[in-house]
């Protein structure tokens, strides 16, 4: 049970201490034994639900506007999925678009992107029904990508560092191996990278105050806006703006830990058995994807999007009361995908049109909504 753990032990005792990204990236990724890389990391028999185990209404919803937004613009078919998963999104949306827009369907190549080995296992397990239309790549090779690129809690599961004001002082948690146990330990600032983060966005932080830098965000949306040839990307997780994220309220940071449904905040017990993850920083993907060409078109709640995606009509169809349930719980506040779930959708090469349908506010979306369903 142990076993990554040693491994993080020893590579602590070689380096004096690591940062907690490196930690992470361990804990979640480290070949055959980090969470994405054993069996069950999601569904009932892990430690935590995504949208996608809600309902497959939310790929049904995902489908139709990606339909919607290649129609209204000149973009291809194309679509590309980064960070998988199980699969099931991609297996929903594609099954979506086989039923509902058949022509889009045989245009589309669906690209997916994932880090796990043996999640790119399971996931061509479960996608064997449209194997033909999916190509698995590297983050490298998306050269010249046309079409939507998306992801669904991807960036959450990205490392990042721990940042500590101590009295006035800004200093960064690392994890050494001390008394027989990992704890952490407060040093100077692993990279001139935080520093610059931290003017960049002017975090201000009270005295104890942690913060969660996901350095690792700002490069993969530099790096995708330099891959993309003309499109868009969708990044849909749980977070919010720079100022939002790191006020006061959040005084411990956002970093915490899932294990069999319950959340903890024992970031080294269960090392490799329990999903590590952190609320995300829309502005850094906005600011540093304009860098790299990509123009922020919206930033709305996901149960705005939703709303915008086909979601009530989702919910008029659905054939048993536990069915309307699971789909309404991606838009009900108290549900858990209602609150905290944005999705920013930036796009490159491309105009929207006027009445582009997620330009639109919610009161105008309720307005349209209560003349259909009055
Ligand atoms: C929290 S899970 C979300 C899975 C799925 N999108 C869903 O909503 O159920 C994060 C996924 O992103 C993958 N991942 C993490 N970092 C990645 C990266 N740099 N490139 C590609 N995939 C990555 C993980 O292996 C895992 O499949």
């Amino acid at each position: 049970m142990d076993k990554l753990k040693d491994i993080v032990i020893k590579k602590i005792q070689e380096s004096g201490k690591i940062t907690f990204s490196e930690y992470m990236d361990m804990a979640l990724y480290y070949p055959e034994l980090g969470y994405y890389q054993k069996e069950n990391p999601f569904g009932i028999q892990g430690s935590f639900y995504t949208s996608v185990n809600a309902s497959s209404s939310f790929g049904n919803c995902l489908g139709k506007s990606f339909e919607y937004i290649a129609g209204e613009t000149n973009i291809s078919n194309n679509i590309c999925e980064i960070g998988a998963g199980s699969g099931l999104l991609a297996n929903d949306i594609l099954s979506y678009l086989k039923s509902h827009a058949p022509e889009y369907y045989n245009n589309c190549n669906y690209t997916i992107v994932e880090k796990s080995k043996y999640l790119i296992y399971e996931q061509k397990k479960i996608l064997e029904d449209h194997i033909d239309k999916i190509t698995w790549r590297g983050f490298h090779d998306l050269n010249n990508f046309d079409g939507i690129v998306f992801s669904n809690e991807l960036v959450d599961a990205f490392p990042v560092h721990r940042i500590i004001n101590i009295s006035g002082a800004i200093k960064e948690l690392f994890v050494i191996y001390y008394d027989n146990k990992l704890q952490f330990y407060p040093d100077s600032l692993s990279s001139p990278a935080l520093k610059h983060y931290i003017d960049k966005f002017k975090i201000n932080t009270v005295d104890k105050q942690i913060i969660d830098v996901n350095l690792h965000s700002s490069e993969w949306i530099k790096h995708l806006g330099s891959k993309l040839k003309k499109g868009f990307v969708i990044t849909i997780d749980y977070g919010d703006t720079s100022e939002k994220l790191y006020t006061p309220n959040r005084i411990d940071g956002t970093v915490t830990c899932y294990f069999k449904h319950t959340q903890n905040n024992d970031f080294f017990e269960r090392v490799g058995y329990q999903d590590i993850t952190a609320f995300i920083d829309f502005s850094s993907l906005i600011s540093y994807g304009a860098e790299a060409d990509l123009k922020p078109i919206t930033f709305i709640s996901q149960w705005l999007y939703l709303l915008n995606s086909g979601i009530l009509e989702e919910i008029k169809k659905a054939k048993t009361d536990l069915n309307r349930v699971s789909i309404q719980s991606l838009i009900i506040p108290e549900a858990g995908f209602g609150t905290n779930f944005n999705v920013l959708m930036q796009s490159k090469n491309v105009e929207t049109p006027e009445n582009f349908r997620y330009n639109k506010k919610a009161d105008k979306i309720f307005e349209e909504l209560s003349k259909t369903y009055s």
